[in-house]
Order: structure tokens, then sequence, then C-alpha cells
């Protein structure tokens, strides 16, 4: 992308209106803007890194054996009196009436239009196990939106359901869940630490929340600061195996770390004193196991191996994506702007030419940048008539996590300067070795799947 063509409206001013780096970051980079309270639309910039996100989810569902789907998002009000939500849901469901003057809503989850789904195609345990999920616009009503895409009323996210024969067969969806959030988190560079959770409307007994350490964080966590020791890393899961995923789930899960909602003081200070941790974090999503809730309100049987016609045993699992690019920036700034991980970037590598109109040193950019897209990265070239100082601060606040300098006095020797914007650290190189330093860096984030 040429950034002369491109639609990149950064802000020069700091919005009055956002208290938090991810909001304020977020508006000046030109990535969302509000359309009205907790509602956003999604400039270019900030729908790339969406669909980063929501590719890397994708990913990781589908190698978890998780099978992709696509739910509307305005619901028919039956389906939820049915399972006896739709009074309990509370004033956070957005409900509408038709022309028809039918009880519709915009769904703030989906465990019962699965449900419906499955009862109305499934009907023997043969066709268990099954993982359904999508990734949808959701809506809730929050009393007070804040801190951007954090706290929205409309957000995106993934949700999950599965279907099992067993209590058995579900916490080993459960398990295997808990693998490939964890994968997906670091995937996209955040460290998020599973912590028991309580259920909420959602209801049930067996929960964890995932949640990034953030001192603007919405929930107030405790624990064991070994945790965050814990790394998932390149190891390679057998998602069929209930011993391999149980395994991660008790080494991930078995040090103290919970939130406040089930936060156990006495338990809490049988912690060796120097690794009690009391912090804020920011949830990015929770896994569910809640047996039979939904099936038996609403009749999603199967026949078991016996004949006998059993309701099925359920989970549902969520990944706040829209959520996550807030948690992404909180995780990974400095006062001059973003810095994205690699995993997420919105460009590979940014492309600032400090000579525009100068014959070679435009050849030079155009060169590299060809070189670039050959090795299937995307390069955002800043091919504009502006001074270095502005390039370099357009370039620092949008975060592209390389930068590649192009100007007359490097080139006459032949080199141009990388610089990593995390560390700031620079190394002149000729075009073809930055060409080819770029590739190596970015060789382990290639997206490793088609999807759906
Ligand atoms: N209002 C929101 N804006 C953005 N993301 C949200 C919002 N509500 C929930 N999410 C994300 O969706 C994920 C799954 O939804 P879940 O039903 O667990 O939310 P929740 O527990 O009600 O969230 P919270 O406690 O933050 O209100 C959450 O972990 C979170 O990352
Ligand atoms: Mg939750």
């Amino acid at each position: 992308m040429r950034l002369s063509r491109y639609f990149l409206p950064v802000l020069k001013e700091t919005p009055s209106e956002a208290q938090i780096a991810s909001h304020r970051l977020m508006l000046r980079a030109g990535m969302i803007k509000q359309a009205s309270a907790g509602i956003y639309s999604w400039l270019p910039l900030g729908f790339k890194v969406l669909r980063k996100l929501e590719n890397i989810v994708h990913e990781e569902q589908v190698r978890a054996g998780h099978i992709p789907m696509l739910m509307p998002t305005l619901q028919s009000a039956e389906l939820w009196k049915e399972s006896g939500r739709y009074d309990a849901y509370g004033p956070e469901m957005l409900r509408i009436r038709d022309r028809h003057d039918r009880d519709m809503l915009y769904g703030p989850t989906n465990e019962e239009m699965i449900t419906d789904i499955f009862r109305s195609y499934v009907s023997s345990y043969r066709d268990l196990p099954l993982t359904l999920y999508h990734i949808q616009w959701k809506f809730r009503d929050e009393v007070r939106p804040r801190f951007g895409v954090m706290r929205g009323r409309e957000f995106f996210m993934k949700d999950g359901y599965n279907f099992d024969l067993t209590k058995e067969d579900a916490l080993h969806a459960y398990n295997r869940h808990l693998v490939s959030y964890l994968r997906t988190y670091e995937r996209m560079g955040l460290q998020a630490i599973p912590m028991r959770a309580d259920s909420g409307p959602i209801g049930g007994d067996d929960t964890h929340e995932f949640l990034v350490l953030a001192e603007t964080g919405e929930s107030e966590v405790f624990y064991d600061s070994a945790v965050t020791d814990i790394r998932l890393g390149a190891r390679d899961i057998d998602y069929d195996s209930v011993d391999q995923c149980q395994a991660v789930m008790e080494e991930f899960t078995s040090l103290y770390a919970r939130t406040d909602e089930t936060h156990d003081e006495a338990r809490f200070n049988e912690i060796p004193e120097e690794r009690r941790r009391s912090a804020r974090g920011i949830e990015v999503g929770q896994i569910f196991y809640f047996g039979t809730k939904y099936s038996e309100a609403m009749g999603a049987t199967v026949q078991g191996p016996d004949g006998k016609s059993v309701p099925v045993h359920m989970g549902s699992h969520g990944i706040g994506v829209s959520r996550l690019i807030g948690a992404i920036i909180e995780a990974n700034h400095d006062d001059k702007g973003i810095i994205w991980p690699e995993g997420v970037t919105p460009f590979h590598v940014g492309i600032v030419n400090l000579k525009q109109g100068d014959p070679d040193t435009d050849a030079a950019c155009e060169a590299l940048y060809a070189a670039i897209t050959a090795q299937g990265l995307e390069p955002l070239y800043d091919d504009r008539n502006e001074r270095a100082g502005g390039k370099f601060a357009t370039m620092d606040l949008v975060g592209l996590p390389w930068r590649i300098t192009v100007g007359p006095r490097g080139l006459k020797t032949g080199v141009v300067e990388l610089t990593s914007r995390r560390t700031g650290e620079s190394e002149e190189l000729n075009p073809e070795e930055a060409v080819r330093k770029l590739a190596a860096i970015y060789e382990p984030y290639k997206p490793a799947l088609a999807i759906a």
C-alpha cells in the first residue's frame, strides 16, 4: 500500500474523550471512528488488524478440530423464551420489534440458536463429538460503554459450542478450548492467564476467564507470580489426546489465579508471600462447561449406544476479538504510539522515502516495495511529499514493527536503514539483505491454514 493512495486519517491532537492509551492510540492512528456510544466504524487500518486477529482465531479453532459457520446477528425472541433467558437477561439485551410485531433481539451470545440448530439435525451419539463456532458481531447494551473497543456495545466475538455425549467428553472439549485459546493469544504476542471465574448469566460450574495483565484492566485479579512463567510455546499438542489436553489444563490452572469474583483469601495466603500478586487484568476470553442446562431446557437430545435418549453435555467458549486489539495495544505501546507484535501487525514494514521526487531514491523505494511484496509481505510505503520528521512520527504512531528508511546519502554507498520499532535500533544493510532479513523475521508468522 502507498500512503498517498491509502485512507489513514491520523489525528495530531489527542482526543479528549479517550481515557486510556489503547483508545487514544486507536483514534489517533485512524483505526476507528465512534459512530455512537460503544459503536465504532472500523477504518481501513483498524479493519486490517481485526481481520488478522479473526484469521488467527479461525486457524487455531480449525486446528483444534472445531467447525466454522455463521449465525445471524438478529435473533427471534422465541428461542430465548424457551431457554428462560429472555426474561433473565435484563437490559443488556437489545430488544427489537419488527413490522409484524414479532419480538426480536440483537444477539448478545448464541447458546439458544446453536442448540436449536443442533436439535434440528442431530439425533444420534454417532454424530458426536461436535464443536461449532462462529465469529460474529454481538450487541450488549452496556450501561457504561468505555475505553473504545474494550467495552463496546457492538463488539466482535468468537463463540464456540461443544456437544458431547458424556461429561468426560465435554470436559475434554473444555480442555481442548483452553489449549487452543492459549495458542491463539500467544500468536498475538499476548500472555493471557486462565483464571478461575464466575459463570454469570451463561450459567454452569466449570469456567475459566483468560486475563491479560494491564493496569487499565477492569477486572481485579489475584495470582501466584509463578503462573506468569508458563508458556505453551511451540509444543505440538494432539487435540484428540485427552491426556495431552488435560495435562496442559492442569499445568496452567493448578497454581492460584482467580478474579475477585472467586477470590479466596485463605487459599491465597497459602502462597509464599513473595509470590502473591494482586493486579488488574483485561478479560479477553472465557470458557464454560455447563452440562445439560440448555439441552434439557430445549430438548437437544441424542440416542445413546443403548438406544436411550439423553440430553447432550455442552459448553460455550468465547474470545473477545475486537477487545483484543485494545488489550494488545495496552500491552504494546510507548509515548510515540503503538508497537504491533509481528503476528498481528496491519502491515509488515513501513518504507520511508526521505527525498520524495528524487529519481534514485524513488526508484530504490519502488524496487524495495516490489521485492518485499514478492516475499508475500505487505509494505506501507510513505510516498507523500512530507518532511522526514512527519513521516517518522506517522510510522511510530501507526506502530509497524519494522521500518526501512531510504535516503540519497545511504544509497550512495548502497545501503538503506532497517529499524526496529520496539528497540529503536537501526542497522544499515543493502536492500537485498534488508528484504531477506524481513522475510526471515516473518517466516514464523505466515498464516497456516485456508479457512472455512
Ligand atoms: N462489551 C464488550 N465489549 C467488547 N468485548 C466484550 C464485551 N463483553 C464481552 N466481551 C468479550 O467477549 C468475551 C466473551 O464474552 P463473555 O460473555 O464471557 O463476556 P463477559 O464475561 O460478560 O465480559 P465482561 O465481564 O467484560 O462484561 C469476553 O471475554 C470479552 O473478551
Ligand atoms: Mg466472561
